[in-house]
């Protein structure tokens, strides 16, 4: 009996831990370890037994309409796959709470999403979905109930589809963490009238395409993180409305078309990563739209041909990727009004000259110490 109670005390610390590493191990571009371990820490069985490792008694199934239980304090309904710890058992008084889902989750309409009224103010809600359990949709009317959450994850879920005001409108809602939940589809305004949001991760899901209307009335949105997706379109004003925006993570998908329309509305983007691409070429003003660009990130996509104009209006570009990318040519010109650019990176390629001409415009930038200007090549001329 005590060595289940620990199993179950071992997988919460794990998943304290794999929430802290979440954002690192995203950055690192590894996979995540501790996500599997985790995972596989924590049969189902375990979670019959109380925290402290003594058997449960037997209990009567969850309670019917009319008395909402005190989700804190539910872990002695012994018919519920949903467990949830908080930082306070008491009625009304946990500000966090993690959720596990075991086995068949609890479907939409179960008594377990009314019991979160029982708990209004959480500010932080993680949902984790065990391995082999089965969930499959975000717990809109668990949220409905939340009006000073501000932080909600949810992983490992199986959510096909995303729907519209899928997460209740919270005013207060600051960060939604979606990665790695198999999500294929986001439908209009699955993302709308989030007033104080700031940060939208669906990294590591299985997107295929980003329409018009998806993100709406989201003025405080600055980070957007669609990276490791199958996206190959992008509708044109996909990110209309996202005007306040400063950095968006579109790299490792399958996008091999860009126009100025993609980009329209990102008035304010600072970082846009679109490394790891199928992109063959860039047209006349592709980034036009977004004049506050200063990292722009284009490794990774097997590049042949560049328009003069590609990167026209980029005035305050300060640091550019072009490595690993089949480039034959740059021709003179395409580099103009690059006036703040500092570091590119050219590297891995297969061009055979570049005139003098072509990076000109750049040399004085480059007498900076701090940096850099990589183009090695293959050269068989610098004229
Ligand atoms: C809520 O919990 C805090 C600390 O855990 C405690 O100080 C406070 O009295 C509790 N409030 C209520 C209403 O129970
Ligand atoms: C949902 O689950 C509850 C019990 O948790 C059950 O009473 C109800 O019939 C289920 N509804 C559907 C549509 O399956
Ligand atoms: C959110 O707002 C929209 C539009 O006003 C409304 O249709 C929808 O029912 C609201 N959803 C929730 C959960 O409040
Ligand atoms: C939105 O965020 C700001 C700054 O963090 C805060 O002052 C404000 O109260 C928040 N609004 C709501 C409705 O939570
Ligand atoms: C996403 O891409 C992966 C790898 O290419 C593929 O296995 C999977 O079926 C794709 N999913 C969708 C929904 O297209
Ligand atoms: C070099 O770059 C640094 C950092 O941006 C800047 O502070 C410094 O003034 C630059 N020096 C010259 C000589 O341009």
């Amino acid at each position: 009996m005590a060595r289940r109670g620990c199993a179950l005390l071992l997988c919460a610390a794990l998943l304290v831990l794999g929430a802290a590493g979440a954002e690192a191990a995203k950055r690192s571009k590894d996979k995540d370890p501790l996500a599997k371990d985790a995972k596989d820490a924590s049969p189902s069985s375990t979670r019959r037994k109380s925290l402290s490792g003594t058997p449960v008694p037997a209990t009567p199934a969850a309670p019917g309409r009319g008395a909402v239980m005190n989700l804190c304090d539910s872990f002695h309904i012994r018919t519920l796959n949903v467990y949830c710890s908080c930082s306070s058992q008491q009625l009304l008084n946990a500000t966090e709470a993690s959720c596990w889902v075991f086995g068949k989750s609890e479907n939409e309409s179960a008594p377990i999403w009314d019991s979160f009224s029982s708990q209004p103010n959480l500010e932080t809600l993680k949902i984790n979905v065990r391995e082999e359990s089965i969930h499959k949709f975000v717990p809109t009317r668990a949220l409905s109930f939340l009006r000073k959450l501000k932080l909600f994850e949810i992983m490992y879920a199986t959510i096909a589809e995303l729907q519209p005001y899928a997460f209740a409108n919270l005013t207060t809602l600051q960060e939604l963490q979606l990665k790695r939940n198999q999500i294929i589809t986001l439908k209009p305004r699955s993302f709308a009238w989030l007033p104080n949001l700031t940060t939208v991760n669906l990294g590591e899901n299985q997107i295929v395409e980003v329409q018009r209307e998806v993100f709406l009335g989201l003025p405080s949105l600055r980070r957007l993180f669609l990276d490791r997706n199958n996206i190959t379109i992008l509708h044109d004003g996909a990110f209309m409305h996202l005007s306040g925006l400063d950095e968006l993570e579109l790299n490792d998908n399958q996008l091999a078309v860009l126009t100025r329309e993609t980009f329209s509305g990102l008035k304010m983007l600072r970082r846009l990563l679109l490394n790891n691409n199928k992109l063959r070429m860039l047209g006349d003003c592709t980034f036009c739209e977004m004049p506050h660009l200063t990292e722009l990130y284009l490794n990774e996509n097997g590049l042949q041909y560049l328009s003069v104009r590609a990167f026209e209006g980029l005035s305050r570009l300060s640091r550019l990727m072009l490595g690993d990318n089949a480039l034959q040519v740059l021709s003179p010109g395409s580099l103009n009004g690059l006036a703040r650019m500092r570091y590119l990176d050219l590297r891995n390629n297969e061009l055979n000259t570049l005139a003098y001409e072509t990076v000109k415009p750049l040399m004085d930038n480059f007498k900076n110490l701090s940096s850099y200007f990589y183009i090695e090549g293959k050269w068989s001329s610098i004229s």
